[in-house]
């Protein structure tokens, strides 16, 4: 079976004190699961990226780390921006295009080629957010996330069947991409959707924020 992605999106969440916490319940329980044919990304805040590269090298955990966002520009005089080399140093990948920081942050497929630019000059991996099926897949990207805007955050998944027929039509156009489903996927719910047949993974919220939620998440 090919690999399946498990993505943390930890969005604006947890103190380094809550991340000691997730991490510590996540070395005393994490070979309880399956890791086979599993990755685990943890895509925390970015003043939380290097306390988590730290705590994974210390307890030596299977886990990778990606960054929710990166900036459109390289390193420089841009005041608040994190650059993709500055990212590098702790994460292996970067999330771009969520449906939040375009409705929050009014960010456009031009800001999303911009980052994805950056991102690949650092041969950071692309985990590209799509809302829908007619959504643009950038050049570069290795991991897509599709993502119904209504489906995130409110206890509304997408139907596993209507999954199934966006993922068909994406990995048509986008041969040799990973395809992932995000927007409300609980441990109740995974089961649902992991007999469909392009399913790369899955990008989770909520219920990657809890350390056990986020081991259920894996049982399977
Ligand atoms: P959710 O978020 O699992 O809380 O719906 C998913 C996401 O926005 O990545």
């Amino acid at each position: 079976m090919e690999k399946r992605f498990f993505i943390a999106n930890w969005k604006s969440h947890k103190t380094s004190q809550e991340v000691h916490a997730f991490f510590e319940y996540l070395k005393d329980n994490i070979t309880k699961v399956d890791l086979k044919d599993k990755v685990l990304i943890i895509a925390p805040s970015y003043t939380d990226l290097m306390l988590c590269r730290n705590l994974i090298d210390k307890y030596s955990l299977p886990v990778h780390l990606a960054a929710q966002n990166v900036s459109s520009f390289p390193e420089g005089a841009y005041t608040g921006e994190i650059n993709a080399k500055q990212i590098k140093e702790f994460a292996d990948y970067v999330i771009v295009g969520h449906s939040e920081r375009r409705k929050y942050m009014h960010e456009g497929e031009g800001d999303i080629e911009n980052k994805i630019r950056e991102a690949s000059e650092e041969e950071l991996h692309v985990i590209q957010c799509i809302q829908d099926e007619q959504s643009m897949v950038h050049k570069g990207v290795e991991l897509v996330a599709y993502e119904p805007p209504n489906a995130i955050g409110s206890g509304n998944p997408d139907s596993p069947e209507h999954v199934n027929q966006v993922f068909e039509v994406v990995s048509k156009e986008n041969v040799g991409v990973h395809i992932l489903y995000g927007g409300s996927v609980t441990p109740e719910n995974i089961q649902n959707y992991l007999s469909i047949e392009k399913l790369g993974g899955f990008l989770i919220g909520g219920a990657s924020l809890d350390a056990s939620s986020f081991l259920s998440l894996l049982s399977w």
